[in-house]
């Protein structure tokens, strides 16, 4: 199972043992993260946005027409940023660093 590595919005690093498949805002809630998502990941709120490192936002498909929607709304809005609510854990993703945007 992938472990990837969280960077809360107040610094703190955590850990988890990801299973494929799985949403990243799932994932950010186990370990209590500062992501609300608001709208349960049904892509229409954008408090869910992740940072999330280069070669792992280069791997996955284009965000959808209503994710960059969204992301536009995101504060803190990066090139590598996508919402939490919308990217699925893959095999490859084992050794990510995701940060939390500050709020
Ligand atoms: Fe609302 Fe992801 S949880 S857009």
């Amino acid at each position: 199972m992938p472990k990837i590595c969280f960077i809360d919005s107040d610094g703190a690093r955590k850990e988890i043992d990801a299973p494929v498949g799985v949403s990243l805002l799932k994932l950010a809630r186990e370990l209590d993260l500062d992501v609300p998502g608001s709208c349960g990941g049904s892509c229409a709120c954008a408090t869910c946005h992740m940072i999330l490192p280069q070669d792992m936002y280069d791997a996955l498909p284009e965000p959808s027409e209503s994710e960059e929607d969204m992301l536009d709304l995101a504060f803190g809005l990066t090139k590598t940023s996508r919402l939490g609510c919308q990217v699925k854990v893959t095999e490859d993703m084992d050794g990510a660093v995701i940060t939390i945007p500050q709020k």
